[in-house]
């Protein structure tokens, strides 16, 4: 069995109100859990709250109520994971090498180690040749791959935030296919936020359906395509049925039957 690297329990979560407003209940009793290898998919409707969940993952603010469990790690919260928020945050000012070895460095590597390692990563994703550009020299979907491919690099478990959304259709498929590859390269643990449902299907091992704000888990999803996983999979009878399932039980969390 898997180890279980994160794990979250009845988490709960307020924003405070500004001035005389309430407070805005944005989770409510958020349970869920991510083993070692695993590709979890986190979808709902749009503010109920799966960025909330992946901030506070992520340290960036503490629980109101509840408990956020990193049981495989030496470190506190912060710094146990990568994550990459919405949009795909590269510095402007550093290449695309100097990009994607950024975490390793953050993480302690040395310098010339990260660059290798970064340099290898960026050749397998069909980067090698463009390792010296700045990100306004690279299009969109290339941004995304170096984005990834640092967000891959330290051995720790990733936290992605929409991570191809405002790409064409086309883009984004290649870009799933290379997250993919790099997960079969770099097996990390991913939890996914999404509202795409092909997206969490074509990814994922297990889908958790959030309700609306304030957001919790109203239902699991068990995504059974094996892996590795291609482009091919989309057309399955098996692909279909899992996309059915979820649609239906998102549609069900929105108090919404089948149109
Ligand atoms: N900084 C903030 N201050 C106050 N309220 C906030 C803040 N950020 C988010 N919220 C509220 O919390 C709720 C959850 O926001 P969150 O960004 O987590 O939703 P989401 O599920 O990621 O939505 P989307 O799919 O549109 O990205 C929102 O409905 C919003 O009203
Ligand atoms: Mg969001």
């Amino acid at each position: 069995m898997d180890q279980t690297l994160l794990q979250l329990v009845d988490v709960t979560f307020s924003y405070p109100g500004r001035g005389r407003m309430a407070p805005v209940p944005a989770l409510d009793r958020l349970t869920l859990s991510v083993r070692e290898r695993e590709i979890v998919g986190l979808v709902g409707p749009s503010g109920c709250g799966k960025s909330t969940a992946l901030k506070l993952v992520a340290s960036l603010a503490e629980p109101t109520g509840g408990a956020i469990f990193v049981p495989g790690s030496k470190r506190s919260r912060l710094g146990a994971f990568t994550f990459m928020p919405q949009g795909d945050s590269l510095l402007p000012w550093r290449s695309a090498l100097d990009n994607a070895s950024l975490l390793l460095e953050v993480h302690g590597a040395p310098r010339a180690t990260a660059r290798r390692q970064a340099r290898e990563a960026l050749e397998s994703v069909g980067l090698g040749e463009f390792a010296a550009q700045l990100p306004s020299e690279l299009s969109g979907g290339m941004r995304r791959r170096v984005a990834l491919v640092r967000s891959f690099l330290p051995e720790l478990p990733v936290l992605l935030d929409e991570p191809f959304g405002a790409l064409d259709a086309i883009t984004r498929l290649d870009i799933q296919g290379w997250l993919l590859r790099l997960h079969e390269r770099l097996p990390r643990a991913i939890l996914l936020v999404t509202h795409d449902v092909d997206e969490a299907v074509y990814l994922a091992d297990r889908v958790y359906v959030m309700s609306p704000r304030p957001g919790r888990v109203i239902h699991e999803v068990s995504i059974d395509l094996g892996r590795p996983r291609s482009e091919d999979v989309i057309g399955s009878s098996e692909f279909a049925a899992a996309r059915a399932a979820l649609l239906r039980e998102i549609r069900r969390g929105m108090g919404r039957e089948a149109a």
